[in-house]
C-alpha cells in the first residue's frame, strides 16, 4: 500500500503534526488511532430537512462500526443536504452546489476513503459527481426505499399523488380523504417506494458497480440495510489498502452498464442527466445518442411503479437488481471490477427472481424495447428524450396544434380557464423550465390536464417542455428540450396553434413552421432576465450547460484529484 493521504496530515512531526491530531483528540480519540490507520470519511447527508434521508445517523454508526472492525480511523462529516420535497424552487437548482461541497470537503479534509450515504434524489448524484473530482476510494451506501404505503387497504406510493391530485380536481376525491393520505403514504423511514429518481439512482450506483450487490432495493426500514452499510464499512478499508480509487471502477464500461440496467428497470428519466454529469466530472465520453443507442432496444424487466404495479419493497422480495442483473449477462460488460474486489458476473451470479409477477426473465420481459429514447428534430436539435414504458403507445405518434404557456406560472393561471382553446389531440408546450429558464429545471414537465379534458375521460395528452419529470410521473412527455426556450432554442418561438408532430418510432419532432417565420419571430425574442444576477444563482444561469451534456456547471466538468499543495500550518 503506497502512503496513506491521511498521514498528510497525522503522520506529520513537531507543531503541525501536534496541531492537526490534538484537536481531533478531544473527541477522546486515542492516539494509536493516528498510526497509518486508513481515514475513512463518512459522508452523510442527513438532515431534519431532507426526510428521505432522516434515518442516515444510524446508517453512518453502521458503517462506522465495520470501518473499526477492518481496522480503520472513521471520520464522520455533514454536507449539505437536499430534500426533494422541501427545496424551492427545486432541489436540482443546487445539485451542483452540493457537488461542490462533497468535493471540496473530501479534498480538503485528511481522508483516504470516503463512504458516501446518499438518499434522496439530488443526493446521490451530487455526492457521487463531487467524490468523481476527487478521485479516491469511494463506495456508495444508500439509505433504502420506504416501506409501501397503505391507504383502505390498498397500496399506495408517491406515483398515487398524481392521481389522488387529479381526483380532487375532478371532483371524485375529497380533500379530506387527499389530507388523509398523507399518513398513509410515507409510513417508515427511507425514500420513495417506486421506481422514481432515487431509486433510480439507488440502481444506477450499483449498475456502476459502486455498491455492494443488492444495495439499490433492501427497504429503509430493514435490518438488512444496516449490515450492508456496516459491510460497506469494512470494504472501504480493504478498497484503501487496495489502491482502489473511483476512476478504477468508473469505466465507460461502466456507464453502458448502467443505462443497460437503467432501460431494464424502467428507470426514471431524470437517469440521464445525472450519468452524464457524473461522466463529465469522470472525463468518460457519454453522449445522449448513447442512450438511445445502449438502452432503447433492452426490455422491460421490472413491473414497477410508476409504470408498473409493484414497490420497491416487492423489488426487493422478488431478487432486486442482482436479479435483474443476472438476467442481463448477455447485453453487460461482466468482467469489470466493483468496489466489493469481485466482477459484475460474480457479484450477481447466484441471483435469482422468487416472483416473475415483480421480475420477469430476459425471455418473457414485461415489454420490448422500454429504454428511453431520444428525439430529435427542429424543436430540438440537440435532443430531448422520451420514457415510453410511462407513455401511451397511441400518443407516440401524434400531430397536433399547440396550446403555449410561456412559463409556469402562466401554465398555472389558464390551464383550467374554460376559455382555453384546447382537447385532447392539442399539444401542451412549456416553455421557460430548463436549466437557466426556470432556474434549475424543475419537475413540472408532465403538467396536469385541463379540466376540461379531464372531465371527458381523457388521461393523457402530448406535452413537451424544456424541464424534468418527476421519476414518480408517467405520460407522453416530451422532456429536456435542448436547447430550451431560455437559452434561445427554437421552443422559445412556439406560438399557439402552431403544427407541432411527434414520431417516437422515426426519433422525430418538428414544429410545422417555415424557418423565414422562426428567423422572424427570432428576430423580437428576448431572453428572460428573472433577475438573478448575484451569488449561486445568478453564477448557475452563466454557467450550466444544456440538459443535453447533463447541466452540470461548465467549470464543475473533469477532476482536480486529492492532492493539496498548500499548507498554511
Ligand atoms: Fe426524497 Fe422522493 S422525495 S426520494
Amino acid at each position: 500500500m503506497a502512503k496513506l493521504r491521511s498521514q498528510g496530515w497525522f503522520g506529520k512531526q513537531g507543531k503541525d503534526g501536534f496541531i492537526y491530531r490534538a484537536w481531533l483528540k478531544n473527541q477522546g480519540i486515542p492516539d494509536d488511532e493516528f498510526n497509518a490507520k486508513p481515514v475513512i470519511g463518512i459522508c452523510n447527508t442527513w438532515s431534519e430537512l431532507t426526510p428521505c434521508n432522516g434515518h442516515f445517523r444510524e446508517l453512518a454508526e453502521s458503517v462506522r462500526r465495520g470501518v473499526l472492525e477492518a481496522g480503520g480511523f472513521p471520520l464522520e462529516f455533514p454536507v449539505m443536504s437536499l430534500g426533494e420535497t422541501i427545496v424551492k424552487p427545486t432541489a436540482m437548482l443546487y445539485r451542483n452546489l452540493m457537488s461542490m461541497d462533497v468535493e471540496e470537503s473530501i479534498r480538503a479534509n485528511p481522508i483516504d476513503g470516503v463512504v458516501l450515504l446518499c438518499g434522496c434524489d439530488k443526493t446521490t448524484p451530487a455526492s457521487v459527481m463531487g467524490a468523481c473530482s476527487v478521485d479516491i476510494p469511494t463506495i456508495v451506501v444508500s439509505g433504502g426505499p420506504m416501506l409501501t404505503g397503505k391507504y383502505e387497504g390498498k397500496n399506495i406510493a408517491t406515483s398515487d399523488v398524481w392521481r389522488f391530485a387529479a381526483g380532487v380536481t375532478k371532483g371524485t376525491f375529497s380533500n379530506e380523504a387527499f389530507r388523509e393520505v398523507e399518513a398513509c403514504m410515507c409510513r417508515s423511514a427511507g425514500h420513495c417506494a417506486v421506481m422514481g429518481t432515487a431509486s433510480t439512482m439507488a440502481c444506477m450506483v450499483e449498475a456502476l458497480g459502486l455498491t455492494l450487490p443488492g444495495n439499490a432495493a433492501i427497504p429503509a426500514a430493514d435490518s438488512r440495510r444496516k449490515v450492508l452499510a456496516q459491510f460497506s464499512g469494512r470494504r472501504i478499508v480493504d478498497m484503501v489498502r487496495e489502491e482502489m480509487s473511483i476512476s478504477k471502477i468508473l469505466t465507460r464500461q461502466a456507464f453502458e452498464n448502467a443505462i443497460i440496467v437503467n432501460a431494464a428497470i424502467g428507470g426514471s428519466t431524470n437517469f440521464i442527466l445525472h450519468l452524464l454529469a457524473i461522466a463529465g466530472r469522470m472525463e468518460i465520453p457519454l453522449t445522449l445518442e448513447d442512450f438511445d443507442i445502449l438502452g432503447s432496444k433492452i426490455p422491460l424487466l421490472a413491473n414497477l411503479q410508476p409504470s408498473g404495479e409493484y414497490f420497491m419493497e416487492d423489488f426487493y422480495y422478488a431478487g432486486g437488481l442482482p436479479a435483474v442483473i443476472n438476467q442481463l449477462q448477455k447485453h453487460l460488460h461482466t468482467q469489470i471490477i466493483t468496489v466489493s474486489g469481485k466482477t459484475v458476473a460474480q457479484n450477481n451470479e447466484h441471483a435469482k427472481i422468487y416472483s416473475e409477477d415483480v421480475i420477469a426473465t430476459i425471455d418473457k420481459p414485461f415489454q420490448e424495447n422500454a429504454g428511453i429514447v431520444v428525439v430529435k428534430g427542429n424543436l430540438a436539435e440537440k435532443g430531448c428524450v422520451i420514457k415510453p414504458s410511462a407513455a401511451t403507445p397511441a400518443l407516440m405518434k401524434h400531430r397536433g396544434k399547440a396550446v403555449v404557456f410561456e412559463d409556469i406560472e402562466d401554465y398555472h393561471a389558464r390551464f383550467n380557464d374554460p376559455d382555453l382553446e384546447v382537447d385532447e389531440h392539442s399539444v401542451l408546450v412549456l416553455k421557460n423550465v430548463g436549466p437557466k429558464g426556470y432556474p434549475g429545471m424543475p419537475e413540472v414537465g408532465n403538467m396536469g390536464l385541463p379540466k376540461k379534458v379531464l372531465d371527458k375521460g381523457v388521461t393523457d395528452m402530448v406535452r413537451i417542455s424544456d424541464g424534468r419529470m418527476s421519476g414518480t410521473a408517467f405520460g407522453t412527455v416530451f422532456l429536456h428540450v435542448a436547447p430550451e426556450s431560455a437559452a434561445g432554442g427554437t421552443l422559445a418561438f412556439v406560438q399557439n396553434g402552431d403544427e407541432i408532430e411527434v414520431d417516437v418510432s422515426r426519433k422525430f419532432i418538428h414544429l410545422h413552421v417555415s424557418d423565414i417565420e422562426l428567423e422572424k419571430r427570432r428576430l423580437v425574442w428576448t431572453a428572460p432576465d428573472l433577475g438573478y444576477h448575484r451569488g449561486y444563482i445568478g453564477h448557475y444561469i452563466k454557467h450550466v450547460e444544456q440538459a443535453d451534456l447533463g447541466a452540470d456547471l461548465d467549470f464543475l466538468r473533469g477532476k482536480s484529484g486529492n492532492v493539496v499543495t498548500r499548507d498554511s500550518h
